[in-house]
């Protein structure tokens, strides 16, 4: 299945597309000028850099399911501008993970998206501030008060990210890796760790895309989380087996942190060619899932191509 549609897409272009209006969205949305630095702070932490991949993966759900983003005036389509603005708010959290992640009580990195992290340059008290800001900020991304998204899908992405970022989500996978450090978890400790740390939110990325429209079918809706769950899983995998077989400059963070916090991985518990290997047979888990939604194959183009670049990547 995957070979027959997965290169009709050119995915640079189709992202760099949909990016121009994510990055426009979070610049004019950052306030520089909150109060005591805390804007530069929040704009540091979000502006220029990342791989936008958990936006693309909202925009790719949302046109899998009809939404038009290239309308001429994305305004007049509250489906498309509902789009776009989860797209920012899931980024939002995400950035807020990773500053929080980075903080010295929790991964003590200095090194992120190629700059110091937002800790070192501004100070731990403004660094977990920024954290709580940017999370606060995603809810009201996806709450505009001008009748440009509809009142419903609002209220639906509102509970999807809400349950996505907290405590049987991305926090309390974080929690759970805290609490692991030395411990050599199994298969499905970790399974349930990565999911909830990092499959969490891009799960969440998926449903939240799929939900502009309204609800879809059924079997639309389980098709797409079988694809995210694999997805998600397969992405910190290969987050993993990066850090091991990447270098600090490439990755823009620093290399080799896990078997130096002795954290446990998929490279740690299955050793470095399985790990690789189990992210290429859940890549193709993510693909069969996809086949059996129903949706036209070439709706569906770019969630493809972004699933091969979470297993493609270097950085
Ligand atoms: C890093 O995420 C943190 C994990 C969940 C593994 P990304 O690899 O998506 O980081 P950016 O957004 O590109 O910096
Ligand atoms: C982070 O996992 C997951 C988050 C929720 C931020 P990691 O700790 O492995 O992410 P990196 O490697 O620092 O980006
Ligand atoms: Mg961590
Ligand atoms: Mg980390
Ligand atoms: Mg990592």
């Amino acid at each position: 299945m995957s070979g027959q549609f997965s290169n009709a897409l050119d995915l640079a272009d189709w992202s760099q597309r949909r990016l121009a209006q994510v990055e426009q969205t979070l610049r004019q949305g950052i306030d520089a000028h909150a109060p005591a630095g805390l804007g530069q702070a929040m704009r540091y932490a979000v502006l220029d850099g990342g791989k936008r991949l958990r936006p693309l993966l909202v925009l790719a759900a949302a046109e899998a399911v009809g939404v038009d983003l290239e309308a001429a005036v994305i305004s007049a389509h509250p489906s498309a501008v509902a789009a776009f603005r989860a797209a920012c708010a899931i980024e939002l959290v995400h950035a807020y993970s990773l500053v929080h992640d980075d903080m010295p009580c929790m991964d003590n990195d200095v090194l992120r998206r190629g700059k110091p992290t937002v800790h070192v340059k501004f100070g731990q008290a403004q660094a977990l501030l920024a954290g709580d800001a940017l999370q606060a900020l995603a809810f009201e991304f996806l709450t505009p008060q001008d009748g440009s998204t509809d009142l419903q899908v609002q209220a639906v992405q509102v509970g999807l990210l809400a349950r996505a970022a907290g405590y049987q989500g991305m926090a309390g996978g974080q929690a759970i890796d805290l609490a692991s450090v030395g411990l050599p978890l199994n298969e499905a400790q970790l399974r349930q760790m990565h999911g909830m740390k990092t499959g969490a939110l891009l799960l969440c990325s998926v449903r939240m895309g799929a939900v502009c429209n309204g609800k879809p079918p059924a079997q639309v809706t389980s098709s797409l989380a079988a694809f995210a769950q694999a997805l998600g899983l397969a992405f910190q995998v290969v987050d993993d087996v990066l850090d091991v077989t990447a270098d600090s400059a490439t990755l823009g963070k620093t290399a080799g942190k896990d078997a130096a916090a002795k954290k446990p991985t998929y490279v740690s518990l299955m050793g470095l060619q399985a790990a690789q290997a189990f992210a290429d047979k859940l890549y193709q888990e993510a693909l069969a899932a996809l086949a059996g939604s129903g949706l036209n194959p070439t709706s569906t183009q770019a969630l493809r191509a972004l699933a091969r670049q979470v297993v493609q990547r270097d950085k």
